[in-house]
């Protein structure tokens, strides 16, 4: 009858619905990309890189909890999100990430592209095992497409594309130049050169850099905090956008 409780289940699932309404990014498709990509040289060895994908997971994460649906595209990692609404997409090579990248970008309000993609690949696959010989070893490489350059040529009116620069020297020049020639709504900025930031840690540093070429530095902060700063900023440009 009309006293009887409702299955906890339905009151969860009522009370979850309700909060997600009056969450800042509820109903907006957001694209992130984690972790390395994996260039194969055979069937046993490939070329990567020391990303851990924890920025990139972090900000899907957070996306997640501020409404929005994330479609997480991820290089070879060990990562999980904590958040079950986070559509994750798993990839091995640059190749692959552009692929999927293209596929879900046309239909998502804006794209983080964190993960750490090879600019090289080998230009051709050993089928077997390549046997140690005597003397060196010398493996041709080819250019992998720009990912996130591609997607800014293809950018539509009122989507919002974030990049990365990771620099070792000249950070914020470098990251400018990668802003611009990427046509970027805002680029975070890691230093290697900053103690606490980059690969592998839990803590980063990072400055963003605005079309405007405005910048904002933040101080170290755990990954978590890090990914809240950056999505309150997605956040803020969507709502300008509408
Ligand atoms: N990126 C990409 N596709 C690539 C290389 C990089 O989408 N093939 C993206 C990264 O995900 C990041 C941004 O471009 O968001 C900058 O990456 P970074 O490695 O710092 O710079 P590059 O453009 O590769 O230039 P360089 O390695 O010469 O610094």
């Amino acid at each position: 009858g009309e006293g009887r409780m409702a299955e906890p289940e339905e009151i969860v699932c009522f009370i979850e619905a309700e909060i997600k309404k009056k969450l800042p990014l509820v109903n907006q498709k957001i694209l992130v990309t984690a972790g390395p990509t994996y260039e194969a040289i055979d069937p046993v060895r490939f070329i990567g890189n020391h990303s851990s994908g924890k920025m990139g997971f972090a900000i899907a994460d957070q996306l997640a909890s501020m409404g929005a649906d994330v479609i997480l595209i991820a290089g070879p990692t060990a990562q999980t999100t904590k958040h079950k609404s986070v559509k994750r997409v798993d990839v091995t090579a640059a190749s692959e990430m552009l692929n999927a990248c293209l596929l879900y970008y046309k239909d998502v309000k804006a794209c983080v592209m964190c993960a750490a993609v090879a600019d090289y690949t080998p230009a051709s696959v050993s089928p077997q095992k390549i046997k140690k010989k005597d003397g060196g070893l010398n493996i041709e490489l080819k250019k992998t497409a720009d990912i996130l350059k591609t997607l800014g040529e293809k950018k539509q009116k009122g989507q919002v594309l974030i990049g990365f620069a990771l620099e070792t020297e000249n950070e914020e020049y470098n990251a400018a130049e990668k802003l611009k020639s990427k046509n970027l709504d805002f680029i975070v900025l890691n230093s290697l050169n900053d103690k606490g930031a980059g690969f592998k840690t839990d803590t980063n540093k990072i400055t963003i850099i605005d079309h405007k070429l405005h910048k904002t530095a933040f101080g170290l902060k755990s990954k978590d905090e890090v990914a809240a700063d950056i999505c309150n900023k997605i956040a803020e440009l969507i709502h300008e956008e509408i």
